[in-house]
C-alpha cells in the first residue's frame, strides 16, 4: 500500500486550473521525483499535500486512509514534513531552538532545555547532518539552514518528507551531500518527495518519477527504466535536443575589458573586489557562483546601472567607466538583465515599444528627433516572426505576458542589434526547456557572429555547456579562471564554495 497518495486532485485559481486531476503515488522507502516545467503545478500539489491549501476536488490518502488537512499542523500530526522553497526559520534563534519550536520537551511548566539540546545534537549526528545546535540561524549559509529545516521535520519524526526545489540554493557539493542524506532517510523506511525541474537530479537521486505538465500527470516512471529522452519528452510534450552543439570559434580582439573593478558593498564588505578580465570577440565567458557573491553588483557596474568605486570598464577599446547606460549602449554594449519585469521591460508599454527600447533614438526607428511608429511596428513584426515569440500582436501590452514571453522579448531585443558586447544575466531563469534551448542557440549564434558574450548564471550546467572560459566568483573576487577543458562540475563546484584550486 502506498505511503502517500493523491488521487484526482483539482485546484483552480480563478479560471486557471493549476492541478487538473493529478495523481501521485509515493511508496514507503523511496525517493519520488516530481518533475515538470515552471508553472506545471508542482508547488500547488505540494501545498495541498501539506495542508497549506485546500483542493477543489480529489483525495489525499496516507497508507490508504483518506485525510483532510486544514493546516500544516494536521499534516505534521499525520507524519509529514516539508522543506520549503523559502525557509521558514527564526533568524534570531539558535539552531536547537528552531528545531524544537512548538514541540519542546517539558519539565513541568518549563522547557527542558538540556534535553532539547541533546536530542537535537543526537539527531544531527545520527543523520549526518552537520550543524552546530548553538549557532544562530541568521548567521548560517542557506545550505546549513536547509539542514536545519530537515532536522526540524525529523525531530517531529516525519515519515514523509517533501522538498520543493531544494537544490536551487545549493552548490554542487552541498547538493550531493543532501542527496546522500535523502538516500539514507529512504533506506530507513521514510518516503521522500523531491520536487525538481532538473533532469540530472531526477536521474541521480530518484527511484521513481511523476511528471506534471499543464497541471496534469502525464507520466509515472521507474527511473532506472526511463531514459533522459523519455523524461524530457514527458516534461515538454515534444522532442527537445539535450546537447548544445558548439562549433569551435577562434576568439578575436578583446571587446570588453574590465580592470581592477571595485564596488563597495552595503555592509562595509566589498561587493566586487578588484576584478579583472576580458571577453574577446567570438567568445562566451561564463561567470559561475552561488547567488550573492557579487555577480549582481558586477553586472550593475558593467551595464552602467551603478557607478563602480574604482577600476575601469572598456567597451571596444574605449573607456565607459564614467558613462551612463545610454552612453554604454551607444559604445556597443547590450544587456539582458536578470530582472526582466522592472529593469528589462516597460510593463505598461506595447511589445513593439519594448522591442525598440534603448535603440529608438537612432535610424531606422527615428527620423531626426522624431520616432517613427510605423518603423517600430514593422520591425517588431519581423522580430516576433524571426524569434518565434508567441504573442497575438506587436500591440499587446507586455504586462499581460507570461515570464517566458517577456524574457523572449528582452533577449530578442538585445540580440537583434548585434552589439559587439552582450551581457546576459540569468538569461534562462524561470524558462521551460524549449525556451531555454532556443535562448542557448541564440547566444551561440551571437558568439558565431563575433560578439563577445559575458554569461552570468546560477545554473552551473548552463555555464559549462556554453562557455569558452569560466570565471568563478566567491565573496566578490574572481577565485579562478578556467579554460573550457578544465572547467568540470567538480572543480567549479568546489570553487563556488570558496575552496581554491590547490586545496580542491
Ligand atoms: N496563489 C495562486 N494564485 C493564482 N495562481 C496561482 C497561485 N499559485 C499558483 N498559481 C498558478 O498555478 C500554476 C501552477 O503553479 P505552481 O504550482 O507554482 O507551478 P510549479 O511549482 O510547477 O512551477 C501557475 O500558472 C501559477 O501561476
Ligand atoms: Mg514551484
Amino acid at each position: 500500500m502506498p505511503e502517500l497518495e493523491a488521487v484526482g486532485v483539482v485546484k483552480r485559481f480563478g479560471g486557471l486550473v493549476a492541478n487538473d486531476h493529478v495523481d501521485l503515488s509515493v511508496e514507503r522507502g523511496e525517493i519520488h521525483g516530481v518533475m515538470g516545467e515552471n508553472g506545471a503545478g508542482k508547488t500547488t500539489l505540494m501545498s495541498i499535500l501539506f495542508g497549506l491549501q485546500t483542493s477543489d476536488a480529489g483525495e489525499i490518502r496516507i497508507r490508504g486512509v483518506p485525510v483532510r488537512f486544514r493546516s500544516p499542523l494536521d499534516a505534521m500530526a499525520a507524519g509529514m514534513g516539508m522543506v520549503h522553497q523559502s525557509f521558514k526559520l527564526f533568524a534570531a534563534l539558535k539552531v536547537w531552538e528552531n528545531i524544537v519550536y512548538g514541540a519542546e520537551p517539558r519539565r513541568g511548566p518549563f522547557i527542558n532545555e538540556r534535553l532539547a539540546w541533546a536530542s537535537v545534537a543526537k539527531l544531527a549526528e545520527r543523520h549526518r547532518l552537520a550543524v552546530d545546535p548553538d549557532a544562530v540561524v541568521g548567521e548560517l549559509s542557506v545550505g546549513v539552514r536547509q539542514r536545519v529545516e530537515i532536522l526540524k521535520a525529523l525531530y517531529r519524526d516525519a515519515r514523509i518528507l517533501i522538498l520543493d526545489e531544494p537544490t536551487a540554493v545549493l552548490t554542487p557539493p552541498e547538493r550531493d551531500a543532501l542527496f546522500s542524506v535523502l538516500r539514507s532517510l529512504a533506506a530507513e523506511g521514510r518516503s521522500v518527495v523531491l520536487v525538481t525541474h532538473k533532469l540530472h537530479e531526477v536521474m541521480a537521486a530518484t527511484d521513481r518519477v511523476t511528471v506534471l505538465r499543464d497541471g496534469r500527470t502525464v507520466a509515472r516512471l521507474r527511473t532506472t527504466d526511463a531514459t533522459p529522452r523519455d523524461i524530457i519528452q514527458a516534461v515538454t510534450g515534444r522532442n527537445v535536443s539535450l546537447r548544445v552543439d558548439k562549433a569551435p570559434s577562434p576568439p578575436g580582439e578583446p571587446l570588453l575589458r574590465v580592470t581592477d573593478l571595485f564596488v563597495a558593498g552595503a555592509s562595509g564588505k566589498s561587493a566586487v573586489d578588484r576584478v579583472s578580465f576580458s571577453v574577446r570577440s567570438g567568445e562566451i565567458v561564463g561567470v559561475a557562483g552561488v547567488a550573492g557573491n557579487g555577480q549582481c553588483e558586477l553586472v550593475a557596474a558593467l551595464s552602467g546601472l551603478c557607478a563602480p568605486d574604482a577600476g575601469r570598464v572598456e567597451v571596444c577599446g574605449a573607456s565607459v567607466t564614467d558613462k551612463d547606460v545610454a552612453a554604454r549602449r551607444a559604445a556597443g554594449l547590450a544587456y539582458i538583465p536578470e530582472d526582466r519585469a522592472s529593469v528589462g521591460t516597460a510593463l505598461a508599454a506595447s511589445a513593439a515599444d519594448n522591442l525598440a527600447m534603448g535603440f529608438h533614438r537612432a535610424p531606422p526607428l527615428a527620423r531626426g528627433p522624431f520616432i517613427d511608429p510605423a518603423a517600430f511596428a514593422e520591425r517588431a513584426r519581423e522580430l516576433i516572426r524571426r524569434f518565434a515569440i508567441r504573442i497575438p500582436s506587436e500591440r499587446v501590452n507586455v504586462g499581460t505576458l507570461s515570464g517566458g514571453n517577456l524574457q523572449k522579448i528582452v533577449v530578442t531585443r538585445e540580440l537583434s542589434h548585434e552589439a559587439p558586447v552582450l551581457i546576459a544575466e540569468q538569461p534562462t531563469r524561470g524558462l521551460d526547456m524549449g525556451a531555454t534551448e532556443s535562448i542557448h542557440r541564440q547566444l551561440l549564434a551571437a558568439r558565431g557572429k563575433g560578439q563577445a558574450v559575458l554569461l552570468i548564471s546560477a545554473e552551473l550546467s548552463e555555464i559549462l555547456a556554453l562557455s569558452d572560459r569560466v570565471l568563478v566568483m566567491f565573496e566578490g573576487r574572481v577565485l579562478a579562471e578556467l579554460l573550457e577543458g578544465e572547467a568540470d562540475e567538480e572543480t567549479v563546484g568546489l570553487l563556488m564554495a570558496g575552496r581554491p584550486r590547490e586545496a580542491a
